[in-house]
């Protein structure tokens, strides 16, 4: 296994080394979070009274590192991790499961074994919730990999391992009560239908809701970035101002009313939450502080998975979150 796991790696390395330039297949990470974001919204609302949670990074102690999970969804019968893998092209299997896509203009991308590696993420959550008390019995822990791209052209789809849900897959799932239900659900659990017990789903929920978990930036166009907040960046004035902006202190932002004074001066208002253990979601409008800076101040984020800090514009954020 981790033989073909590192040999798997290698082969991705070679081919980003001939066939990767600056210009690559997946054009932006941003669309990839965005693509977290869509996926995240439609499970939300094909399993009513499901939750979602993006971006848990949870602890691995083999490796003492986190791992990046990007979705794990929790309805009454299941608990599902989900990795989104939105990628267009035709894509084929190596004989060690990694994806061989080629997209426009012939451009080939590797994708490790990302059946694997869900896999993997499974283990470890299961590592995890255990640790916090939470033992998921045998059955109800499973894994998907979602490809929600219109372009997502498989050769030989019957090649593909049945945790892989292809596109035209992921657009025929039906909500969960309708009697089509298709679904991944009656597969996984063999045809069992017994719920998991109401106060065990509260515990399970609890656990995941105080997850460690990226850092979250809405920006406008529905575009989303997990990473890892750095810091403002702007005039000396703007960031005095925003000092009290911290994660040990606060929570959430958001950002609105951009008012012009012409181009050279635009401010917006950034209004943000007090971080409070006791009920972060109940806070009333009362509780939420108010600054107005420049709008070309920037927001320093390091996305996931890139080493580089990227900046955004404070005019074309709408939110962030940041994890305690
Ligand atoms: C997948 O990525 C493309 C760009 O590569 C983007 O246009 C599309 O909206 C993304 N899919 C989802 C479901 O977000
Ligand atoms: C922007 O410019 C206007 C007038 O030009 C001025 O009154 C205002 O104070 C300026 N705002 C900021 C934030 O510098």
């Amino acid at each position: 296994m981790w033989v073909a796991l590192v040999c798997g790696l290698f082969l991705c390395l070679m081919v980003k080394l001939f066939f990767y330039d600056d210009d690559t297949l997946r054009d932006s990470d941003d669309s990839h979070f965005s693509a977290l974001f869509t996926v995240a919204k439609r499970l939300e609302k094909l399993y009513r009274g499901g939750r979602v949670y993006v971006g848990i990074q949870i602890p691995d102690l083999d490796s003492a590192s986190r791992r990046n999970v990007d979705l794990v969804l929790v309805t009454n019968e299941e608990v599902v991790v989900i990795s989104v893998k939105n990628v267009s092209g035709v894509v084929s299997l190596d004989e060690d499961g990694n994806w061989i896509c080629t997209g426009k203009h012939h451009k080939t991308e590797c994708i490790q074994n990302p059946v694997a590696e869900t896999k993997h993420l499974v283990s470890i959550l299961e590592e995890y919730l255990e640790q916090r008390g939470v033992a998921i019995p045998e059955g109800y822990l499973s894994f998907k990999v979602v490809c929600p791209n219109p372009f997502f052209s498989p050769i030989h789809s019957d090649s593909f391992p049945p945790e892989v849900i292809t596109y035209d897959q992921w657009t025929r799932l039906k909500p969960e009560h309708s009697k089509l239900s298709s679904g991944w659900i009656k597969g996984i659990l063999h045809g069992r239908k017994d719920k998991m017990q109401e106060s065990f789903r509260e515990k399970l929920n609890s656990v995941l809701g105080t997850a460690p978990i990226s850092d979250r930036l809405e920006l406008r166009g529905s575009k989303y970035v997990l990473g890892e907040f750095i810091e403002f960046k702007g005039k000396p004035d703007d960031l005095q101002k925003l000092r009290k902006i911290k994660r040990s202190k606060v929570s959430h932002l958001s950002v609105r009313k951009i008012s012009m004074f012409g181009f050279a001066n635009s401010t917006v208002q950034v209004l943000y939450a007090p971080r409070d253990y006791r009920a972060e979601e109940s806070l009333g409008p009362s509780e939420w502080q108010e600054v107005t800076v420049r709008s070309s101040t920037e927001v320093v984020f390091q996305p996931q998975n890139s080493i580089k800090h990227h900046k955004y514009k404070l005019s074309s954020v709408v939110s962030m979150s940041l994890s305690a």
